[in-house]
């Protein structure tokens, strides 16, 4: 297939996340109440008073509403993996845990959990409410099943900072099972995200099941192959090579609607994204009509920014309006992502059926004809009581302040479209990006295969959706933040988790705690209460690798650096090594500062050895 080689845009935002990677910095912090408790996100008043309520292994919950008693018959399950038997009752005055539907916050999503000597009560106005409140119980109970339950004395007044809490999957360029996004629907509930962003189709893969296109799924959810390695350390198309091996799979409509039920039922949004008029050659594999230029098309084998993309003419609308209100009667959101980004104009310019229509329309600039493309779009899912959203791109062409904007490329887009009126989500890939590394060094050999760049938690963690450019009145245009999992490189279930975990803990506090109650120093000793709850899920987090390793060390006087190092793991082992090696099981155990000769060009490597045995990438540094 012929095309104009050209790295992936996200590629090179990666050099700008390298330079602003930073350190972790410590500060010891005094234990507040909600320290104590390890919560995640935290919330926003926490008091606690001296005594414990002692849950029984057989557990009676309160609840009358529809509402109540889908959060009851949630909890129930939840228990069950705690070894605890749940029933429900009508009865409040049997009732260990008692589900109470009444307005306590500001905030729709807002709750209240009182623990005491009479049990335990979540007041909320909404089924969502009561669902946090029960995701904030949980946390106040062990990991795994326990003889005895013992839930601290406490009131909790909670609610989020912001509407929008997302977390986008991308199962085009990777496919994952409807188990996996169910497991990852719930790792979004447990932290209290409620939105689920799908990114359905791509150049790679078509992934959603459309009755009028049956092609869709039969040709365009396939490749023929997929590029070995990471497309960035190649120079040119000559040096690829394919792993000769068919790849694809889509979603039929009774497993979306499945997810979107089981979402539902979690208070999480699932928000669908059907990429226009960009990264859509796989559609053009299957309806090569739909092109500016004849075929033949493939679904693409490498990654990046496709030219060959549909030709804004009328048969593409027609696809599109078909796709989108079968998009539309699926999910119940009120916003369709239309995707948007990375759209060249290189077959648009040569083709005379856009030439037409930017004569008929008096567009005299190509680019903007993707936001007359988008207008119409918009005017549609508009006759379908549907809100569009898209990349930030979609600012370019102009379009009506109804439209929302997910700020990819940096702020500056999210910014503009604020200022303009439209709301906005706040997705850049300088702090949100979760399929960009985790490792101080690009492309560790200790890492998995990955797109590149440093995105540490420290960097998530600090970021503030709310830019300080905006008055309080544009600020108010910013729904949230979401993170974006791509998966050019994310081929399993097992890679997804390495990447969202812990950073996922980081995303949580970005959403729900404001940003004047926020603090590093404070959260990572949180975060470190949570590994065990990480483990019980078998969840396949990345260990963090010790802490310590760092210019503190080389400052110390004398002969020798001397280094402090520390697991952000409980009960963790640190093991290390001065002579090259990779440290493991077998190497010195780290039980006291450790000096280190200088002049001798030793390389200290530490690495984190988790009580379930998972072993951190090491920490390196080179003592000169
Ligand atoms: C994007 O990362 N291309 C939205």
């Amino acid at each position: 297939m012929p095309f104009r080689f050209s790295l992936p845009t996200r590629t090179f935002l990666v050099a700008s996340a390298i330079l602003l990677g930073g350190r972790v910095a410590l500060a010891q912090q005094a234990e507040t109440p909600a320290q104590r408790l390890g919560l995640i996100p935290l919330p926003r008043e926490v008091k606690t008073s001296a005594g414990t309520y002692s849950l029984p292994q057989k557990i009676s919950i309160y609840a009358v509403s529809p509402d109540e008693r889908n959060v009851a018959a949630l909890l129930q399950g939840l228990l069950a993996s705690l070894g605890k038997t749940a029933t429900l009752t009508t009865s409040s005055q049997a009732a260990h845990i008692r589900l109470v539907t009444a307005s306590v916050a500001p905030s729709p999503e807002g709750y209240q959990l009182a623990v005491g000597a009479e049990g335990i009560r979540i007041t909320a106005a909404s089924g969502a409410g009561l669902f946090y409140g029960a995701q904030t119980l949980l946390q106040l109970l062990p990991p795994r099943p326990a003889a005895t339950t013992s839930v601290p004395y406490v009131r909790i007044a909670d609610e989020p900072a912001f509407r929008w809490r997302g977390a986008m999957l991308d199962v085009s360029r990777h496919f994952f099972p409807v188990s996996f996004l169910k497991r990852y629907i719930d790792f979004l509930a447990a932290y209290k995200l409620n939105t689920f962003h799908w990114h359905l189709t791509d150049d790679q893969g078509w992934r959603i099941e459309i009755k009028k296109y049956p092609k869709l799924t039969q040709v365009s959810a396939f490749r023929k192959e997929t590029l070995i390695g990471a497309q960035q350390q190649f120079k040119k198309p000559e040096e690829f090579k394919y792993d000769a091996t068919p790849y694809g799979g889509f979603y039929t409509q009774e497993q979306i609607k499945d997810v979107v039920a089981y979402a539902k039922k979690r208070y999480i949004t699932v928000v669908p994204e059907i990429e226009m008029p960009g990264h859509s050659v796989a559609i053009l594999a299957a309806y090569p009509e739909l092109a500016c230029k004849p075929g033949p098309y493939e679904t693409w084998t490498m990654w990046g920014v496709n030219e060959d993309i549909v030709c804004p003419t009328e048969p593409t609308f027609r696809f599109f309006e078909d796709v989108l209100t079968e998009v539309c009667a699926l999910f119940p959101s009120s916003y369709i992502h239309i995707g948007g980004d990375e759209a060249p104009k290189t077959r648009w310019k040569e083709s005379p059926a856009v030439q037409d229509i930017m004569k008929r329309e008096g567009i005299t600039d190509v680019e903007k004809v993707q936001g007359w493309f988008n207008r119409r779009i918009e005017k549609f899912l508009a006759s379908k009581g549907k809100k569009l959203i898209g990349w930030d791109e979609i600012l370019d062409g102009g379009i009506p302040a109804s439209a929302a904007v997910m700020s990819w490329r940096g702020e500056k887009g999210g910014i503009e479209a604020a200022k303009a009126g439209h709301d906005v989500v706040m997705a850049p890939t300088t702090n949100l990006y979760i399929d960009y590394g985790q490792n101080p060094q690009p492309h560790s050999p200790y890492e998995p295969l990955m797109i590149g760049g440093y995105i540490p938690l420290s960097k998530i963690y600090n970021y503030n959706p709310l830019p300080k450019e905006l008055t309080p009145e544009q600020q108010k245009h910013i729904l949230g933040p979401q993170a974006n999992m791509w998966t050019e490189y994310i081929t399993t279930p097992e890679k997804v988790e390495y990447m969202l975990f812990p950073r996922l803990l980081a995303v949580s506090e970005v959403g729900w705690t404001p940003a004047a109650s926020k603090s590093y120093a404070a959260f990572v000793p949180r975060m470190s209460q949570h590994f065990a709850r990480l483990d019980a899920k078998k969840i396949n987090y990345r260990v963090p690798e010790p802490l310590g390793l760092d210019s503190t060390g080389l400052a110390a006087s004398g002969e020798k650096a001397v280094f402090t190092l520390r697991s952000l793991v409980p009960g963790a082992q640190i093991r290390y090594t001065l002579d090259g090696k990779l440290p493991d099981e077998t190497t010195e155990l780290y039980t006291k500062p450790l000096p280190v000769p200088r002049n001798r060009q030793l390389t200290v490597r530490a690495v984190t050895i988790a009580p379930n045995g998972r072993k951190s990438p090491p920490a390196e540094l080179l003592v000169k």
